[in-house]
């Protein structure tokens, strides 16, 4: 499990390791790792941006993987759009998105027959967010990934489940300053990705009382959104 060391990661650790899994620990944060250390199978440091950590870390391990759970991501907005940050927007693809290539290209031979992929996405991909340029962005290309994988990975008896938060209490959302809607627990989000994991569900969202909502005015014309988007953007 990726990003095992803090918010929904470190609650999905607990949560497996309550039900008696033998779980490995993926984070950047050596003292953290060090704490979950007596409950994990094992704890590996690399930086997922590192192709090179990620390499020796994960063959470092001889077993196989019965369910990866990809979860570790960065979410840093586009504060100043016409003065657009490049190196922000880079960063946080390659944080999101172009880790998971290096990620899989290391975990897929090592998953179990009837193995399990689980890719932690975002409901922000439903709609289009002011200054969500990169993270959406990132995100969308991760629902992608997850769907084209599940098509490919079908025939190996291998599941790919897609997965959609909505705001979830973490310190990831502790720095947003803007409101968050039927934002929940980092505890309620663990439960409900380890239930629909669980039953091999393909796509898991919540909570739906924001997901639905979201996918009910996507389904709308466009203009209703861009008006909703852009309402106190304009001066
Ligand atoms: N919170 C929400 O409302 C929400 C909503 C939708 C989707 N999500 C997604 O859910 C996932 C978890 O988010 P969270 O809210 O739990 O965030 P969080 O509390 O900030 O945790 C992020 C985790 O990702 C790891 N991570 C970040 N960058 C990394 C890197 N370069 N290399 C290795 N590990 C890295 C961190 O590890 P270290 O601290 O050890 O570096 C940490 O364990 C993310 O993919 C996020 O986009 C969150």
């Amino acid at each position: 499990m990726t990003g095992a060391t803090s918010g929904i990661g470190l609650e999905l650790f607990n949560k497996y390791v309550e039900q008696g899994y033998d779980v490995i620990a993926c984070g950047r944060n050596q003292e953290k790792l060090t704490e979950l250390e007596p409950k994990a199978k094992a704890t590996m440091r690399f930086d997922v941006n590192e192709p090179e950590q990620i390499k020796s870390a994960i063959q470092s391990f001889e077993g196989n993987i019965d369910i990866a759970i990809l979860n570790a991501g960065d979410c840093r907005y586009i504060d100043d759009v016409v003065n657009f940050d490049g190196q922000l927007f880079a960063d946080v693809i390659n944080t999101n998105l172009t880790s998971m290539g290096f990620l899989l290209q290391n975990i897929l031979p090592k998953l179990s027959a009837n193995g399990q992929l689980v890719l932690v996405s975002s409901s922000a991909t439903i709609l289009p967010f002011s200054r969500a340029q990169a993270y959406g962005a990132s995100k969308a290309g991760l629902d992608y990934l997850a769907n084209s994988l599940r098509i490919d990975l079908a025939p190996k008896n291998i599941s790919v489940s897609l997965v959609h938060p909505g705001f979830i209490k973490t310190p990831l959302t502790d720095r947003n300053d803007f409101p968050m809607p039927f934002i929940i627990s980092s505890e309620e989000a663990a439960i409900r990705i380890y239930k629909g994991v669980s039953a091999r569900k393909p796509y898991i969202h919540f909570p739906k009382r924001l997901t639905l909502l979201l996918k009910l005015i996507a389904w709308l014309p466009d203009i209703i959104w861009h008006k909703i988007a852009t309402k106190g953007l304009s001066k």
